[in-house]
């Protein structure tokens, strides 16, 4: 709806792991709530047939495809008769090439919007030079290729070289714990790009799973998404790459396009945990709180101080929103929202999000988009979400729920709670932890202290300064119900 689309494109249904997905019902009851809203744009729906199903009856009969004959039009009838010639349209190279929806701190996500020629460049430049491709390559990117790792490295860049790509459409760990390996081995993969949190799962089964297969056509290891703790990299460098192939950690957004930090393979000296320096062309700096730019040796926010091919050229639909958001706080500075030191070598080495967001398994998601998900049950009279580190994803969701009067809390209402969030937002977002909060701590303006909450949810007992509450009491009660396991 924000995107004013007018058709949508599915599929009828998609395998993770061994889990059937009904992907046309889900489209169908998106459809029909945009359908509610007198501002629904959306006129077609196009349903590819997954070739796993083409062949599979049981799957195609079990999925039971919902379909609304004027809306709803399979790809293969569509295409039936049309020409295999398909003259490109010629576009200016400022047009618009894609709008991505990446998460926003308000909650409301924001249409990133690239362009064509810029974009393309800059993922296809970054590509070339940041896994050192040359034609006899294998690359192969894990990602999703729907987020923008999907976009920018498994279909621009790759394709805009003429790379010879592995696509994947599945989970590490399916059907067993040597899948990623199997397919290393298999297709002779020289360039591999994945993300820590598939790492640190991969870590837990140890050796033994990879030495089953010849990874000796590896020749530079990509990670993305996430911070990657040294423990991590060294795995990855140690275990997976035998010590003979640069761990590349390359820092971008959805905003940026392509990477912004990052090693070049050979030539920068690697530091575990480092995102190392910045790619050409790229000027970063580090400003404190009053937008006083920090040298040498620091830690602040990270800014940009000048634009470079593949950065957005705007939130679709909203200047303001993308004035406000990425320019504002420092005029002059491109604000990436992570914070960052710089040792003095000059690495950079990203800390985390400063702002409200969070970064579970490499997916970002805003605390208030889940706040206001689980604000919507009826039971819940408000909610307040923070981070808590978590061994494998990095970061999970750790959630405070004030109940309404009279409302019970209990195994039911959790579950409901973490189906709401798996609708609105997605599987990735399901809450780790949620903690009955009889009151919340707040400021005496009603702010939520976040930081106090945070401190819970990680049980750091020295809280610092609690003056600015309310009723300081609320932290001592939620100190003695904290959730000790995952819900
Ligand atoms: O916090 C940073 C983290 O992911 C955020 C961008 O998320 P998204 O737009 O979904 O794009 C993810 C894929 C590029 C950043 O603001 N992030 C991304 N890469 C790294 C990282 N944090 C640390 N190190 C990285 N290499």
């Amino acid at each position: 709806m924000d995107a004013q689309c007018n058709i949508l494109v599915t599929a009828d249904g998609v395998y993770r792991g061994d889990k059937l997905i009904n992907l046309k019902k889900i489209a169908s009851e998106a459809l029909d709530r945009c359908k509610e809203s007198s501002a629904s744009s959306v006129q077609k729906c196009v349903v590819v047939k997954h070739p796993a199903f083409i062949t599979s009856s049981d799957a195609s009969s079990s999925l039971q495809t919902p379909w609304d004959e004027l809306c709803d039009i399979w790809w293969d009838d569509l295409m039936d008769g049309v020409s295999d010639e398909c003259e490109p349209e010629w576009m200016d190279s400022e047009d618009p090439l894609f709008i991505l929806y990446t998460s926003g701190s308000t909650g409301k996500p924001k249409g990133v919007v690239h362009t064509v020629t810029g974009y393309m460049l800059y993922t296809s430049l970054t590509f070339k030079y940041v896994f050192d491709y040359h034609h006899d390559d294998v690359y192969w990117c894990t990602a999703d290729i729907g987020w923008i790792t999907g976009h920018s490295y498994i279909t621009y860049g790759p394709l805009a070289n003429g790379a010879t790509s592995v696509l994947f459409e599945g989970v590490p760990v399916h059907p067993h714990v040597g899948r990623l390996w199997e397919i290393i081995e298999k297709y002779g993969v020289s360039k591999f790009y994945t993300a820590p949190t598939a790492i640190r799962l991969l870590m837990k089964y140890g050796k033994e799973p990879l030495q089953r297969y010849d990874l000796s056509s590896l020749r530079v290891l990509g990670t993305v998404g996430e911070p990657i703790n040294p423990e991590a990299w060294l795995w990855y460098y140690d275990v997976v790459g035998q010590q003979r192939c640069p761990v590349i950690d390359t820092f971008w957004q959805t905003e940026t396009g392509g990477h912004v930090l990052t090693p070049l393979p050979a030539a920068t000296p690697l530091k575990p945990g480092s995102a190392t320096c910045p790619f050409f062309g790229v000027q970063p700096a580090i400003l404190n709180e009053h937008g006083e730019e920090l040298e040498g040796e620091a830690e602040g926010y990270l800014v940009f101080r000048k634009p470079w091919p593949g950065i957005m050229r705007g939130v679709f639909g909203n200047q303001e929103r993308f004035e406000s958001t990425y320019f504002r706080k420092f005029p002059g500075f491109y604000v990436t929202g992570d914070g960052c030191r710089r040792d003095k070598d000059g690495y950079y080495w990203i800390t985390g999000r400063i702002d409200d967001m969070l970064n579970v398994s490499g997916h970002l998601l805003s605390t208030a988009e889940v706040e206001s998900a689980l604000s919507e049950h009826p039971s819940v009279a408000e909610a307040a979400v923070v981070s808590r580190p978590h061994a494998v994803k990095g970061e999970c969701l750790y959630c405070f729920i004030t109940l309404k009067d009279q409302q019970e809390f209990n195994r039911t209402l959790m579950d409901e709670l973490k189906r709401k969030v798996r609708e609105k937002i997605g599987p990735i977002a399901t809450p780790d932890f949620i903690q009955n909060a009889p009151g919340l701590p707040k400021t005496r303006s009603g702010k939520i202290m976040r930081r106090v909450l945070r401190q819970i949810a990680r049980n750091e007992k020295e809280l610092g300064d609690l003056s600015t509450l309310a009723d300081p009491k609320v932290v001592e009660v939620l100190f003695s119900q904290r959730c000790e396991a995952a819900a």
